[in-house]
């Protein structure tokens, strides 16, 4: 274990904290703390069940696997591990279906509980593993990625991509629980963490800028993995995203905000090739994007749009936007076409997540110029 990880076993107090999140008879807890993949007492309000399995990949199992096993010992009779391969790039039917191969290989019945352990490309698998395996059998989110913390493993947002577009196939499902082990943040590679630094900022300019003057005051700590800080930061997340989902779970309106930046972002992944940047990149630049359009758009100014990108930047995260293709006129095309394959398009027109103000949202529309200008002057 390295430092970093010392540092978060010594500082923090080993209690968690709870965010829950409200959908009435499907209401759950996250919890956020520190070795909770050893603390047997958070699961046991699970449904019973006799067989449990992770779902893990190449990376995570080897580091993590064999503790949430030991701890999920007592609880259940048999617990199987699948070991997927690592990677946006394996987000695919390919991969699920090797869960159900296992799933059925191990006769697993409708009780059998799916454990996500990983970042959010293991999260979204296993959630829509989760819903459609016997159609829904209960599953547990155990994030070990910041993105996956703050954002993927709340809200029950499961799926994989298609070659044409991103998350283009899955299904809403909440877990049962959330359990974000702070401890593991401290094996994440530091291109990741800055992924999801991303998500963290993003929450600022739509929903609360008094986080992200907290953000900003705190980014060298949150960089330097400074425990108690990753902690508020996680919680402070979860509890936005908690109460965004908690008013609109299927997205009928104000859970859109929660994609701001993402319509620019998916273009990224999916004109790279998924994998080629990591989505919290694609997103960070995304938002400058959006956020650039906002401000054409005349609802903010550019000290905003300034003070937006010079976070982003300060947090690791790209902020020119990558060719898709070659030539300018061409580039914007690309851009545009892929941000068609959008699941907020309606009627083939692209809905963009704009900042009306600091703070706060607003989903519309945008004249393709403006568009154009945008990935111009972000290229
Ligand atoms: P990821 O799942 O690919 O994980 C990033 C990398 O870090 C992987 O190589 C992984 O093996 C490795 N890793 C994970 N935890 C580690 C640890 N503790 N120590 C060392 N290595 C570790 O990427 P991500 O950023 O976690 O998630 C991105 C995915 O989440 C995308 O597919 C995106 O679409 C999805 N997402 C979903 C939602 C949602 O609401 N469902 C929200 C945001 C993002
Ligand atoms: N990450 C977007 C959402 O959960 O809606």
């Amino acid at each position: 274990m390295n430092s970093s990880a010392n540092l978060v076993h010594s500082l923090i107090p080993k209690n968690s904290e709870i965010v829950r999140i409200e959908f009435a008879e499907r209401s759950y807890n996250i919890h956020i703390g520190v070795s909770l993949l050893d603390d047997a007492d958070i699961f046991q309000h699970l449904p019973k069940a006799s067989i449990a399995v992770i779902v893990s990949n190449t990376t995570i199992a080897p580091i993590y696997a064999k503790r949430l096993q030991t701890t999920l010992q007592g609880r259940y009779k048999t617990i199987h591990t699948i070991v997927l391969p690592d990677g946006e790039a394996y987000k695919t039917w390919q991969t699920l279906n090797l869960i159900f191969d296992d799933l059925l290989k191990y006769s697993c019945d409708r009780k059998t509980t799916l454990f996500a352990l990983g970042g959010g490309v293991v999260g979204d698998m296993t959630g829509f593993a989760a819903a459609s395996y016997m159609r829904g059998v209960p599953f547990v989110q155990v994030p070990t990625t910041l993105l996956a913390q703050v954002d993927s493993s709340v809200g029950g947002k499961t799926g994989i991509n298609h070659p044409l577009g991103k998350n283009m196939v899955g299904a809403f499902y909440q877990p049962h629980l959330v359990l974000c082990d702070l401890s593991t943040l401290s094996t994440l590679p530091a291109r990741e963490l800055s992924a999801g630094l991303a998500e963290v900022i993003k929450y600022g300019p739509i929903a609360d800028m008094v986080f992200f003057d907290w953000i900003e005051a705190n980014i060298d700590a949150l960089l330097a993995r400074d425990p108690a800080t990753l902690a508020h930061a996680v919680k402070r997340c979860c509890e936005i995203k908690a109460s965004v989902v908690g008013q609109d779970e299927r997205e009928a309106g104000l859970r859109a905000i929660l994609n701001f930046g993402h319509t620019f972002g998916h273009a990224i992944e999916a004109g790279l090739g998924y994998g080629a940047w990591l989505h919290g990149e694609a997103v960070g630049c995304g938002m400058v994007m959006a956020a650039q359009l906002s401000q054409r758009i005349g609802l903010v100014d550019t000290a905003f749009v300034a003070r937006l990108t010079a976070l982003i930047q300060k947090a690791g995260i790209p902020t020119v936007a990558p060719a898709l293709a070659v030539g300018a006129k061409a580039n914007a095309d690309r851009y545009l076409e892929l941000m068609h394959v959008d699941k907020k398009a309606e009627a083939g027109e692209i809905k963009f997540i704009l900042i009306n103000q600091p703070g706060q949202c607003l989903v519309q529309t945008a004249a393709d110029e403006l568009v154009r200008e945008v990935i111009a002057a972000c290229s």
